[in-house]
This record gives structure tokens, C-alpha cells and sequence, in this order.
């Protein structure tokens, strides 16, 4: 792995430089514009194997690379989690049926550059619960990143999250976290997502990461299943996630991953 630009904090986080965004950039967009052709693949009867096979063509027509396929062993371009899985669900036949939830997570790799994202769609009517869960989760996601900014802290962001999702009584998995990316997928720190004000590593101008929380309808705890890939509330509760990749700016924070068609939300067009 070629990552030898900028500096190192001394908790491990690398500074990259301002002419490093513009990467990020071209690798966020391309993530961001992918995922919003999948929203009008997402329908009842579409299995999330159909999804995945139009994001590894995509990928491959843009002259990209999926980070995903081949990473500790991993062989999709996508990971599809439906309903009560939190994360990592592994595409293949399962169809979609009407009120099915689901997260799309997509990483590319252009000229280097990782963008990681991920988002909610739904198949068919959106139930109310279901509604509340993917705007309480997407919300949760802006208020960590109107967090970032040189001289806050990761545990700003981590508790910025807590304190938003709690309160509207929902929970946040504590099992899976947000990472630094750049020129690799996951590097340190680790970006959680609950926590206590002013603790943690101090956010710097050109550091690159991802927030990516996930929120429960019911408890917080997750089980990964046999195929040791695939992560399910252990309490059977719908869960909800979103993810961008972003870089401190001078003042705050660029989203690279910003949907270009505004199509982040699912409610977009409601
Ligand atoms: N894209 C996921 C993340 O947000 C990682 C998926 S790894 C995979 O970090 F191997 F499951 F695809
Ligand atoms: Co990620
Ligand atoms: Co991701």
C-alpha cells in the first residue's frame, strides 16, 4: 500500500495535503454517483445480486477499482444489508419485497484514491418506523459531520451521534465504527460512533475519514452470522445506516461523497 504523503499525528492519523482532496474528490463522486443509479434499480421482485452485478459493471466502466472485491477474502462490489442486518450482508438471491429497508455500501478506488459510502433505499412503501429509523440514522450521520473541524475531537463526533440518536430512543451499534481512509480503506483512527465530549484524537486539517453509523430500532447488540461476513441485530430490530467519506477542511469539513443527483435520502422525491 503507497501511502507515504503528508505526516503522522501522534495518534497515527495521517495529515494529507491540499492537493489530496482533489483525489478524494474524483473517488467520493464516483461512489456517490453509482449509488444513485442504484436507487432506480431498487424495487420488489430485483434480488440484491442484480444490484451488485450493476455495481461491479459500473465500477469497471468508469475505469475504477471495487475495494471491496477481494478484501479479506470479500467477493462483491457492494455489501446489501436488508432490514435487521446492520451491515456487511453478502449480495446474492435474495429478492426484495414491498417495505423491505435496505443499506447499499459501495467503496471504489480512483488513481488510488478510496471513496467509501453507503445509504438507505427501500422497495416499495416505506412503512412509518421504517421512515423514522432512515431520517433519525441520516440526521445522525450530519450532525457527526457538523462536528468536524480542526481543534474538535473524535469523541465530539462520537457523542454528537449518541447524544442525537438516544434521544430520540433509538440506539447506536457500538460493534462496527467509521475508519481514516485515503490511499487505503482503513486506517487509523477508529471513528466511533457514541462517546463522551473532548476525549479522543484532536481533528487536524487534512485528515480524511468516514462516519458511518448504524442505528437500532431496538438494543444496540449485533451477532455476525456463520458466513462471518454478515452483521444482524440480536434482537431481530430494524437498523439503518449511512456513510460518507470526508476531509477537515480549514473551518470544517468537504464531504467527498456528496450524491450528486441529491438523491442521499430515500424521501428525496417525497
Ligand atoms: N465499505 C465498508 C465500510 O464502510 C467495508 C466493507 S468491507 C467488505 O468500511 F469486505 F465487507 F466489503
Ligand atoms: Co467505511
Ligand atoms: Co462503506
Amino acid at each position: 500500500m503507497d501511502d507515504t504523503r503528508g505526516r503522522i499525528t501522534k495518534d497515527g492519523i495521517r495529515i494529507y495535503e491540499p492537493g489530496d482532496f482533489a483525489g478524494m474528490h474524483a473517488a467520493g463522486k464516483l461512489a456517490a454517483e453509482i449509488l444513485d443509479e442504484v436507487a432506480t434499480l431498487v424495487e420488489p421482485g430485483r434480488t440484491t445480486g442484480d444490484i451488485d452485478r450493476f455495481i461491479t459493471e459500473r465500477v469497471e466502466q468508469a475505469g475504477a477499482k471495487s475495494a471491496t472485491i477481494g478484501y479479506k477474502g470479500y467477493q462483491h462490489a457492494s455489501c446489501i444489508s436488508v432490514n435487521h442486518v446492520v451491515c456487511h450482508g453478502i449480495p446474492g438471491d435474495k429478492t426484495l419485497k414491498d417495505g423491505d429497508i435496505l443499506n447499499v455500501d459501495v467503496t471504489v478506488i480512483v488513481d488510488g484514491w478510496f471513496g467509501d459510502t453507503s445509504r438507505m433505499y427501500v422497495a416499495g412503501k416505506l412503512s412509518r418506523k421504517a421512515e423514522r429509523l432512515i431520517q433519525i440514522t441520516h440526521d445522525a450521520l450530519m450532525v457527526g459531520i457538523e462536528a468536524v473541524k480542526p481543534g474538535n475531537t473524535f469523541g465530539d463526533i462520537g457523542h454528537a451521534i449518541q447524544k442525537y440518536v438516544e434521544s430520540n430512543r433509538m440506539s447506536v451499534v457500538r460493534d462496527f465504527c467509521g475508519h481514516g481512509l485515503g490511499r487505503v480503506f482503513h486506517a487509523p483512527p477508529n471513528v466511533l460512533h457514541y462517546g463522551r465530549a473532548g476525549t479522543g484524537a484532536v481533528l487536524e486539517e487534512g485528515m480524511f475519514f468516514t462516519i458511518e453509523p448504524m442505528v437500532n430500532l431496538g438494543r444496540p447488540e449485533t451477532k455476525v452470522l456463520a458466513d462471518d461476513w454478515t452483521a444482524v441485530t440480536r434482537d431481530k430490530s430494524l437498523s439503518a445506516q449511512f456513510e460518507h467519506s470526508v476531509g477537515v477542511t480549514a473551518d470544517g469539513a468537504e464531504i467527498f461523497t456528496l450524491s450528486p443527483a441529491g438523491k442521499f435520502h430515500p424521501t428525496y422525491s417525497a
